[in-house]
């Protein structure tokens, strides 16, 4: 059986991406694709869990290196239980983030070296990658200001302005050096026009995958 498609949705806070993962869905189902939704870090009852320790703003400091190996494990838990046999079903699998998030906030945002990253990501998932990356793009400000009305933030929403901006220009830049993976997606707009662009987007990987 041939291997669904795998699309990755990624972006800073306030992006739109729920809504969006929204719109391939109908687009999909109406084309009577078979398609199975995830998020990261989450997607199995374990990951979620790891999820949770991630978000919680605990007393315990969560040292960068552990915050980039919980990713990786909550990642490796998704992979195994619920993507690969998922795409080796035939179904498509849209994820609500991938390894581009641990590329942009890990490495863009904290620091951390790339390369382990690459390595991390050859190691847990290694011919696994998204088909396609949808990279919702606003300004950091306009995502901040979206997220604000949805309650306290969680660990990761507090950092700085600053950390925001790395990490949204390292995936502008990833964006940049695979543009045979990357569709940039201007998410600056009325929801209306950049559901239309998403809508645009998916009808056409259907009919590139017509039997
Ligand atoms: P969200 O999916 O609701 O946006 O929350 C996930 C948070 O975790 C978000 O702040 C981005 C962050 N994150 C990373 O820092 N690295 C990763 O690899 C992933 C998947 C998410």
């Amino acid at each position: 059986m041939k291997r669904g498609q795998f699309i990755s949705v990624e972006g800073i806070e306030g992006v739109g991406k729920s809504s969006n993962i929204e719109v391939l869905v109908k687009h999909l189902e109406d084309a009577e694709i078979e398609v199975l939704t995830t998020r990261e870090p989450g997607g199995t009852p374990v990951a979620e869990d790891i999820r949770k320790l991630l978000k919680d703003r605990g007393d315990e400091p969560i040292p960068e290196i552990a915050e980039l190996l919980m990713m990786f494990a909550a990642r490796s838990l998704n992979v195994c239980n619920v993507i690969l046999p998922a795409l080796e079903a035939g179904k498509w699998v849209i994820c609500d983030r991938f390894s581009d998030s641990s590329r942009a906030y890990q490495s863009g945002g904290r620091g951390l070296p790339m390369q382990t990253i690459d390595s991390l990501a050859g190691w847990v998932h290694g011919d696994v990658n998204p088909d396609l990356v949808i990279l919702l793009d606003t300004p950091v400000d306009i995502g901040m200001a979206r997220i604000s009305s949805r309650g306290a933030p969680d660990r990761i929403e507090s950092e700085k302005h600053e950390f925001f901006e790395r990490v949204r220009e390292c995936y502008l830049d990833l964006a940049i050096r695979e543009p045979e993976r990357f569709v940039v997606i201007d998410a600056n707009r009325s929801l209306h026009e950049v559901q239309d662009d998403v809508g645009l987007l998916i009808q056409q990987l259907i009919s590139d995958n017509l039997p």
